[in-house]
């Protein structure tokens, strides 16, 4: 394991049923690095976070994170060893307000090493429109803003990494870029450690960081954040497998 190696996936399957999606897979992610991850529709990268998070259970391999073996801990021992998820297409919870929302995981924990009002006034000077509509139900906000509530909730934990899935699907290119500032400035100010699942282009030349690319679960391609850099490179390194 290299010396940063914060979280480490080895010879990695899984699926659902008698079918394997997954295949075989193996990456690592280094402390303070943004990871991104890209592949056609139905590929099989959510089956990859949801088998990283433990939502899904691990067929064959090996996941490290902080070089402790946790390929078969329970999604809440994995949550609280600092890894936070942001799921596909969002899960806010509409009857709940936008402070509820970003709460509702504080309340499962008995003891927080930090003080949680605190990091919601950090979370909230990130997300101005969040503290905006502290008071507004989660169903009252828009696509972006929802996305910016579900990283505000991962965000409540303060972990040390943060999965995304697919955090463009169905926003605004203005809002898409605010997010890819947040993610970097994150990354670059304290160390934030990122995996992001994604297919929007923008976005992920942004990130400027290295880009892994799954097709059928296998990973196929290692990028460079220098080949995908700008939006024409990566368009012509991705496009190719869209
Ligand atoms: N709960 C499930 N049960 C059975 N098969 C599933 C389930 N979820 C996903 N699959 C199948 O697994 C494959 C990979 O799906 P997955 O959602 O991981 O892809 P993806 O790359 O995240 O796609 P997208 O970009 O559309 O989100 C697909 O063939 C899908 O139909
Ligand atoms: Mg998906």
């Amino acid at each position: 394991m290299t010396k940063n190696s914060l979280l480490k996936i080895e010879n990695l399957s899984s699926g659902y049923g008698s079918t394997i999606i997954v295949n075989n897979f193996s990456f690592e992610v280094n402390k303070g690095e943004i990871l991104a991850i890209t592949g056609s529709n139905g590929m099989g990268k959510t089956t990859l976070m949801k088998t990283i998070m433990g939502l899904l259970e691990a067929r064959e391999g090996k996941i490290s994170f902080k070089e402790e073996d946790i390929t078969n801990s329970s999604p809440d021992y994995r949550s609280k060893s600092g890894i936070g998820y942001v799921p596909q297409g969002r899960e806010i919870f509409s009857a709940l307000t936008v402070e509820q929302n970003i709460m509702l995981p504080v309340y499962t924990r008995k003891k927080m090493s930090f003080n949680v009002n605190d990091k919601l006034e950090e979370i909230y000077s990130l997300f101005p429109i969040l503290k905006e509509k502290r008071s507004a139900n989660g169903s009252s906000l828009s696509g972006g803003q929802q996305q910016q509530l579900a990283i505000a909730r991962a965000l409540i934990f303060d972990p040390e990494i943060i999965i995304l899935d697919e955090p463009a699907e169905g926003i605004q290119p203005s809002i898409v870029s605010f997010i890819g500032k947040i993610l970097t400035d994150l990354s670059k100010n304290l160390k934030k450690t990122f995996i992001v699942v994604e297919q929007n282009i923008s976005l992920i030349s942004q990130l400027n960081s290295d880009c892994i690319l799954v097709e059928k679960g296998i990973l196929t391609k290692k990028l460079k954040s220098s080949e995908i850099n700008t939006v024409e490179k990566a368009r012509n390194l991705l496009s190719l497998h869209n």
